[in-house]
């Protein structure tokens, strides 16, 4: 049997800072204006990096992983914002299935449809999945958060008791910042649940080189007009606790 190599991905520094501090046996490579940290998390060989924000980003760093890296599996980590009126910021997703919104080649392919390839809609792994959704399940069920996360910045950011969400992501490269754009997604694609920028590029890479993976979005936002206000504070004392926490359940 294959080792396995686990890819750990997100999009900017502070979503996987917490997660390159669990690696023993640390070392940094640079690659293509990228630094990829390999180590290990509990003897499971690891490879962690943030790819910067946007398709073009997340696709390149991913190829890397799995052409320089080897990886056997890749989880992407991040934030995203809700479409889906049932999410509350806090709620994490779990892509079950992600598209890309912005792709038209219309008329001469389908809307959303990836031309040539003739997909638009990208599964996660389903065994990613099921260990991903215990990984989540565990970090939300009887107040664990509590013991992680300051009581203030959960209460800052109205965070109560998030659930977790198992479903569909759009991608594309726009940061959604007003609800008129909030609103063309949900007409365009009702059943999305939130919006973010690389997950359905990782998910095509990921197709086409035949590799399991799953995407994981905590929601710091309602993708509307006050999306960007304490985006950063949410990142760092919200999301990248919910990163750490969900990672170490991951790899037991
Ligand atoms: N990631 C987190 N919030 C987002 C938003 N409002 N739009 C796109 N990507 C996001």
């Amino acid at each position: 049997m294959k080792n396995r190599i686990i890819g750990i991905m997100g999009a900017i520094p502070q979503e996987i800072d917490g997660v390159v501090h669990l690696l023993s046996n640390k070392k940094e490579h640079k690659i293509g204006n990228r630094i990829y940290y390999t180590g290990e998390i509990n003897n499971q060989q690891i490879v962690v990096v943030f790819s910067r924000v946007g398709k073009v980003a997340a696709a390149t760093t991913v190829s890397t992983l799995i052409i320089k890296f080897n990886i056997t599996e890749l989880v992407f980590t991040g934030v995203a914002g809700a479409i889906h009126p049932s999410l509350k910021i806090g709620d994490i997703v779990l892509g079950r299935t992600l598209i890309q919104y912005d792709m038209s080649a219309e008329p001469l392919f389908p809307k959303f449809e990836i031309p040539l390839l003739k997909k638009s809609y990208f599964d996660s792994d389903q065994s990613l999945l099921d260990i991903s959704s215990n990984a989540i399940k565990t970090l939300l069920e009887d107040n664990y958060l509590h013991h992680v996360i300051d009581e203030s910045d959960l209460n800052k950011f109205d965070i109560h008791s998030p659930k977790l969400h198992i479903g569909l992501i759009a991608s594309g490269d726009l940061f959604f910042s007003t609800t008129k754009q909030k609103e063309n997604l949900q007409n365009m694609l009702p059943d999305v649940l939130c919006v973010e920028m690389e997950g359905a590029a990782v998910a095509q890479v990921c197709y086409e080189f035949d590799l399991p993976f799953t995407v994981i979005r905590t929601i710091s936002d309602e993708a509307d007009e006050e999306a960007t206000i304490d985006f950063t504070k949410f990142i760092e004392k919200i999301s990248n606790v919910y990163s750490i926490e969900i990672i170490k359940n991951i790899i037991k």
